[in-house]
């Protein structure tokens, strides 16, 4: 087992999600969960000759099934939470000519009616505080351009429009994510804005437009191989008939307490994924490294599994725990019960892969009050015991400003 330390350590943005911004279907949503199309590329590049299918059980923003399907190679793709698999499978299928041509109508018949002033029966989401993300012009906007979506029949072209509406939400809104928090900026208040309400109505029109074609440019991309995208805990994947495939590439949760339900809750409640914030909770208990909501109180009562969790861990969860008097006993349970979940998703994703066939994680290690928690290493002992072989881990990049916060590049042989 070796871990192989790069000679120059840098930040290499072209290696994170802000690179996908230029890549077509890629650059649809700008969601942080995404690793980078560069790195997928490089690794089909250095360890795909001869491989014909891809498997992806964390399939976030759909990354990994694009890239492979741009290759010709056939690709099965798993996540856990049904806004992602949605928006992978919008940005997976094949659009004709023609949805591009009823997709342009309607964008055009959309901003039209919307400029008119005549408004439609709108109703907005219940997301806590929805006035801090966007003022009320903003949400008369997206109110209506919600509802003439919605009042569109089923269709690719529906599915299309509804990632547009996803990048204006998002373009309007006054939220920014940083790594762990999120903020708001300052905008012009109700009062400002009510004194050129339409101008500002067309501001957000031409914002809509703008989204439109970014989306319409890449929607005939169309993909080559196969792609399969199904809601699968990454914990019980040995449970589904999935079998044979010659890759997986993946970038798991990292055990940094990231929240993907946090970022992605405008989605998920604008397009009625959600409707309460009990449902959000439930669905980051279920997320590996969820810690939103219920997720939280639930990690105090939680008890380790039959996992298999290399020794060295437990005097660093001691550490963890030692660390302050509130949290450090909830941050142990949060690393502990990563590791438990991975190793459940390291044994039975053995059992998908054919014999030789290789598996490469892309994973941030992370620190908890000063304490490493060395997620490369972890994996390569639990990815050996659950029937991998030749396991080895490269420092790709270091993640931010401190310098022992770096990403991995996990490889294994079945
Ligand atoms: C780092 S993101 C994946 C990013 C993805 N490779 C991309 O480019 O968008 C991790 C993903 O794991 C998913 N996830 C977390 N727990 C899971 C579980 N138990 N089963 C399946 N997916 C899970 C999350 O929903 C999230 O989409």
């Amino acid at each position: 087992m070796t871990t192989i330390a790069a000679p120059i350590m840098r930040q290499r943005a072209d290696l994170t999600f802000k690179q996908n911004v230029q890549h077509g279907r890629h650059g649809w949503l700008r969601l942080t969960p995404a690793y980078s199309v560069r790195l997928v590329e490089q690794v089909l590049d250095e360890f795909g000759a001869g491989a014909r299918s891809v498997f992806e059980p964390f399939c976030g923003t759909g990354t990994t099934p694009l890239c492979a399907s741009y290759r010709g190679l056939s690709a099965v793709a798993t996540d856990i939470n049904p806004f992602l698999i949605w928006l992978g499978r919008t940005k997976a299928a094949t659009y004709t000519l023609a949805d591009h041509e009823l997709f342009s109508a309607h964008v055009q018949s959309i901003a039209e009616a919307i400029s008119t002033g005549s408004s439609i029966e709108a109703a907005l989401p219940p997301i806590k505080n929805i006035e801090r993300w966007w003022n009320a012009a903003e949400l008369a906007f997206l109110g209506q351009l919600k509802a003439r979506i919605q009042c569109i029949e089923q269709s690719p072209t529906k599915e299309l429009l509804k990632v547009v509406f996803c990048r204006t939400m998002m373009a309007l809104s006054n939220a920014a994510f940083n790594h762990q928090s999120m903020s708001f900026k300052d905008t012009p208040t109700d009062q400002q804005l009510a004194l050129d309400l339409e101008q500002a109505t067309q501001r957000f029109r031409q914002q809509f437009i703008l989204d439109a074609k970014v989306v319409g440019d890449s929607c005939l991309d169309n993909p080559i191989g196969d792609i399969t995208i199904e809601r699968i805990d990454a914990r019980e994947l040995d449970r589904n008939g999935f079998r044979n495939f010659d890759m997986v590439i993946t970038s798991p949760p990292y055990p940094n307490r990231m929240s993907y339900i946090r970022e992605l809750r405008p989605y998920m409640y604008w397009l009625d994924f959600l409707v309460e914030a009990k449902a959000a909770g439930e669905l980051d208990w279920e997320a590996i490294g969820g810690t939103w909501g219920i997720a939280t109180s639930r990690l105090q009562s939680w008890t380790p599994t039959d996992a298999f969790v290399p020794d060295y861990l437990y005097p660093v969860l001691d550490s963890i725990r030692g660390a302050h008097p509130k949290n450090g006993p909830l941050l142990a349970a949060y690393v502990h019960k990563y590791f438990d979940d991975m190793f459940h998703h390291f044994r039975t994703t053995a059992s998908l892969v054919r014999q030789g066939g290789t598996v490469h994680y892309i994973v941030g290690n992370s620190t908890f009050y000063g304490h490493l928690v060395a997620a490369e290493r972890l994996y390569m002992d639990q990815m050996s015991r659950a029937g991998f072989r030749n396991v080895s881990a490269r420092a790709i990049r270091k993640r931010n400003s401190k310098k022992e916060l770096i990403e991995f590049h996990v490889i294994g042989t079945r």
